[in-house]
């Protein structure tokens, strides 16, 4: 695990469209596993500003989402597949035939779940994962619980990250109660993960996934399992792993 050290939102948003543009360069017919949320509109920007400046390509990407809400369309503006098109796909050569995102109005939702685990698999696998991570250490929407789930799932989402989510809907009650998300087991076979954070209500969750014990409790743990994760994290998010690890340098390398 690496962990990079980011002075703050926009720096670390810089970092990470740097290294996801050098994936996109690198591979241009690669298989990018994306997010939703706060923590990567910025680097979405990144990737707009540099696709706009002659310097990506995204005609040959292909991409799959990690979660979709139980219950939206796709139209619907807390969707995550509207938040797709418009912080990102809406602005780039990507061929949105070729970006997946779980269906959140499929009528057997165990099926859609079977059906995306098929797509990631018919893709070759993911060759980029890019996470953010939730307050309680969730990933994707991999809520803490007794066991990591493996494939494409259907969960109840904590009342925290009901709660957390709130901010984007008119009131609370607005707010799915069940999502569909992408399991462990499909994170974990991205061939590369890159984890964003950002902020100070970030620094337990991140604290515990980096240096405390791998357990489904808190999901983001299981990244220490992983042969190849970046994190690229801002002083605020930081914070508690400074202080517990005395750690001053800028890169983490464990
Ligand atoms: C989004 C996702 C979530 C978020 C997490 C952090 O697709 O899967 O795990 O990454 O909830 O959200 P923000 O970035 O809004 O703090």
């Amino acid at each position: 695990m690496k962990i990079y050290a980011a002075k703050d939102y926009n720096d670390m948003s810089r970092k990470a469209g740097n290294l996801i543009a050098a994936q996109v360069t690198m591979k241009p017919d690669g298989v990018l596993g994306l997010a939703t949320g706060s923590t990567p509109v910025g680097a979405y920007k990144e990737l707009i500003a540099k696709y706009e400046a002659g310097d990506l390509d995204f005609s040959r990407i292909r991409s799959v989402n990690l979660d979709e809400y139980k219950g939206l369309s796709g139209d619907h503006d807390q969707s995550y597949r509207y938040f797709m098109n418009h912080n990102l796909f809406d602005h780039v050569n990507i061929n949105k035939e070729e970006t997946n995102v779980p269906g959140g109005l499929a009528e057997d939702p165990e099926a859609e779940c079977e059906r995306y685990n098929r797509v990631i698999q018919e893709l070759g696998g993911i060759d980029l994962q890019l996470l953010g991570i939730g307050n309680n250490g969730h990933i994707g929407f991999n809520e803490p619980c007794d066991v990591f789930e493996k494939g494409t799932h259907v969960v109840t989402l904590t009342e925290e990250t009901r709660q957390s989510n709130a901010r984007f809907f008119s009131s609370i009650d607005e707010v799915p109660t069940h999502a569909l998300t992408m399991g462990i087991g499909n994170i974990m076979s991205a061939r590369k993960v890159l984890l964003l954070a950002s902020g100070e209500g970030k620094a337990k969750a991140l604290y515990e996934s980096c240096f405390g014990p791998i357990t489904p409790n808190v999901p983001a743990s299981v990244l220490q399992l992983h042969s190849d994760v970046v994190i690229i994290a801002d002083e605020a998010a930081l914070s508690l792993i400074r202080e517990k690890t005395q750690w001053e340098d800028s890169v983490y390398d464990n």
